[in-house]
């Protein structure tokens, strides 16, 4: 890492052949194959992106979100020969299980999924924190397959926030976090999908997805049978022998970010439970919780979707989410508008909570991990 200086370049996912984005991607791979850290957009979020094969070059990826040694990375790949690297074998538990996995990767990728496999001697153990598995996943945006490709290398890439923060969507976000902590990033505008990928682990009666993610747990099942989603107790803790609670740490969770604050805005969060209730009913909760906050707080933000009220006087910041329903726009402008009404002074944000179903399963994951207290 260079201290002190990030370098952005903008480049377009439509035009990677001009002079100007093939010479960015150039310099991005120099950067990763020296050991260095780039930021570079993916179609879930930015990720911040080092050589997964390289202890030194992942260690720099740690220090700068400043992210503890018991999370483990995400390994980016850009085809099946890269897999080969990064994988010792493909799990083999049950033929069925084979097939499931088989399946999965066909559907899914390149695409939003991450899967959990055993992980080859080339990958240091930091990246996995010490685990037998490591996640792998093949990105689809074409600036993210293009930057693997030059640098010839598979990239260990977690989302290039802050650890803890809201995830990163466009470069700004990304700056705003991270400047002068990496050493590139490639500003290749906004992110498509706004969530991050699902994570999934085949064994070998069921699919279990440690998180819900962009592909969402119907598809999963359609393609390739039953999913278990994995939710750890409220309070990651577990009863011992004696029937006390036994606090869990999230490194001894078997995906440790199931299991903390995350994705967090520096506010207080307020969800209003809004799931399954028709919109007059909807609307009558979300008027009273914001009309509660809005008393409390000093400076009230509220994620608000398309034609819902507001208090009469209502006087606090307000980021136009989207049409409640459409969990595709509200998925891809979350973390927007988080940081929006954060930047803009917010320190209490009220946001309605959408149906868990399809996307609406990872919105609801990340609200309520960001909603967590600390
Ligand atoms: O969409 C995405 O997945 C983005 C983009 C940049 O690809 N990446 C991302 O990475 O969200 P990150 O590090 O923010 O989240 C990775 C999640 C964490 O919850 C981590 O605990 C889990 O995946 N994970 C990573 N490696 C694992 C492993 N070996 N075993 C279990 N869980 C793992
Ligand atoms: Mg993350």
């Amino acid at each position: 890492m260079t201290p002190g200086h990030t370098t952005r370049l903008p480049l377009s996912a439509d035009q990677l052949d001009t002079p100007s984005a093939r010479s960015a991607l150039h310099q991005a791979a120099e950067i990763l194959r020296s050991g260095g850290t780039v930021a570079f957009p993916t179609e879930t979020v930015y990720g911040l992106g080092a050589n997964a094969l390289q202890a030194d070059a992942v260690a720099g990826i740690f220090a700068a979100k400043q992210r503890p040694s018991w999370d483990p990375l995400i390994v980016h790949i850009a085809d099946m020969a890269m897999l080969a690297t990064v994988a010792s074998h493909l799990p083999q538990p049950s033929q069925s299980a084979e097939q499931a996995l088989q399946r999965l990767m066909d559907a899914f990728w390149p695409g939003p999924l991450t899967l959990l496999l055993p992980k080859s001697a080339a990958i240091p153990d930091s990246v996995t924190a010490g685990r037998p598995l490591v996640a792998v996943r093949m990105p689809a945006h074409p600036i993210a397959r293009a930057l693997l490709v030059a640098a010839g290398l598979p990239i260990a890439a977690p989302s290039a926030n802050r650890f803890g923060h809201t995830s990163p969507t466009t470069a700004q976000h990304v700056l705003d976090d991270l400047d002068g902590r990496i050493d590139l990033l490639l500003d290749g505008g906004p992110a498509w999908q706004g969530v991050e990928s699902t994570v999934v682990e085949v064994q070998p009666h069921s699919l279990v997805v440690y998180r819900p993610g962009a592909i969402a747990i119907e598809d999963l099942e359609r393609v390739a049978g039953p999913v278990t989603l994995y939710r750890p107790s409220p309070d990651h803790s577990s009863q011992g022998p004696s029937g006390h609670p036994l606090s869990t740490p999230p490194e001894s969770l078997p995906s440790p970010g199931v299991g903390i604050r995350h994705y967090a805005p520096n506010a207080r969060l307020v969800l209003v439970d809004v799931q399954s209730q028709p919109l007059p009913e909807a609307h009558r909760l979300w008027l009273a919780k914001v009309g509660e906050h809005a008393a409390n707080a000093a400076r009230l933000g509220v994620m608000l979707p398309a034609g819902w009220p507001l208090p009469t006087a209502f006087s606090g910041l307000r980021y136009e989410w989207g049409p409640w329903g459409n969990d595709r726009e509200l998925a891809a402008r979350l973390f927007a508008g988080l940081r929006h009404l954060e930047d803009h002074g917010a320190d209490c944000i009220v946001c309605p909570l959408p149906s868990a179903t399809g996307l609406g399963l990872a919105m609801e994951d990340r609200l309520l991990k960001a909603a967590r207290a600390e």
